[in-house]
């Protein structure tokens, strides 16, 4: 009877796997504050991404992760077209072709030395308007390398008009925006800063979102909507459901939702001294995250999640 009047289902196509490539290594890297999640070496990204279509998962976000050597002020290994995240693109599209919808970070932090997310200005704050430059650039390598979405990240003002206008300029039009709509200024980032291996000075309350505001995201939204984003995401997702189900009411383009490296340290952490049904504990927050109103769920657990619920079928 429950399972006839659920409201609320989720499915493997909802789930999108966020995975790290980590360039130079030949075995890969577990995360220590994200236990099962690694830095894919090539060989083992590919394999992540066959996993995933054959779970059913809908899709795969890509995140680069360069030697440190390379990493310096302007992000160039971002813009290279030889740099590891483009790399990654074109081979995960050479092994999974169209079956998965191949996304890719549009961000310069897991490029650049100090470690923020846009160029910085002399006074050590981010430069807005030269960080669009970037981006710009970063947009078209990515095409060109065959990402069938770029989702920029960095939270500048006009990033979405910009990286679309880069798109068109060079014919890829087909290439699709998923604008990180909401994005808070959150302590639950912090695993992931291991995962890029990023460094970073100081905070990014400059360009982020301050947990406090929520009418703050609707003019978010509705810039990134005015500039042609194709998609939109609230992120992160478990603390931020109000703001999911706000945008998610208001838009008629498909919203995303990611649940983040420190959302999944948590019930990972709990479940490993055992204070917590690890299983049950994931499908509740990511039903959770559907029922907000998500229509696609960036999370950790993509390819586990599909496959359990391909078992309970
Ligand atoms: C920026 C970016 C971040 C994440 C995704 N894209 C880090 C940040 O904004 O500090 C975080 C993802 C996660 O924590 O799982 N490139």
């Amino acid at each position: 009877m429950r399972r006839m009047v659920a409201e609320t289902r989720l499915h493997p196509s909802d789930l999108i796997l966020p995975a790290f490539v980590r360039e130079g290594i030949t075995e890969p890297v577990p995360i220590q504050a994200m236990p099962g999640v690694v830095q894919h070496t090539r060989d083992t990204l590919r394999k992540a991404a066959v996993e995933a279509c054959e779970a059913g998962v809908a899709g795969i976000m890509l995140f680069g992760v360069p030697e440190d050597a390379k990493k310096d002020a302007l992000g160039t290994a971002g813009t290279d077209p030889e740099g590891i995240l483009q790399v990654a693109i074109r081979d995960v599209r050479a092994e999974v072709g169209d079956d998965l919808v191949v996304m890719s970070d549009l961000c310069l932090d897991e490029y650049t030395d100090h470690g923020h997310c846009g160029v910085l200005a002399a006074d050590g704050r981010v430069d807005n308007d030269a960080t669009l430059e970037r981006y710009a650039e970063m947009a078209q390598v990515q095409a060109d390398a065959g990402v069938h979405v770029v989702g920029p990240s960095g939270m500048m003002d006009g990033q979405i008009g910009v990286v679309r206008d880069a798109l068109d300029t060079i014919g890829k039009e087909d290439v699709s925006v998923l604008a990180y709509t909401a994005k808070y200024s959150s302590a639950f980032y912090g695993p992931f800063r291991e995962a890029v291996g990023s460094s970073l000075r100081g905070d990014r309350k400059t360009y982020q979102q301050d947990p406090a505001n929520a009418r703050e995201s609707l003019r978010e939204l509705a810039l990134d909507l005015e500039e042609g984003a194709d998609m939109v995401m609230v992120k992160p997702a478990g603390p931020y459901l109000d703001i999911l189900a706000e945008v998610a009411a208001s838009v008629d383009v498909p919203v995303a939702a990611y649940q983040i490296s420190g959302e999944y340290a948590m019930v990972e952490a709990a479940a490993e001294k055992g204070w917590i049904d690890r299983e049950a504990a994931i499908a509740e927050t990511l039903l959770g995250i559907r029922r907000a109103g998500a229509r696609m769920i960036l999370t950790y657990w993509a390819t586990e999640a599909a496959r359990r619920l391909n078992a309970a079928r």
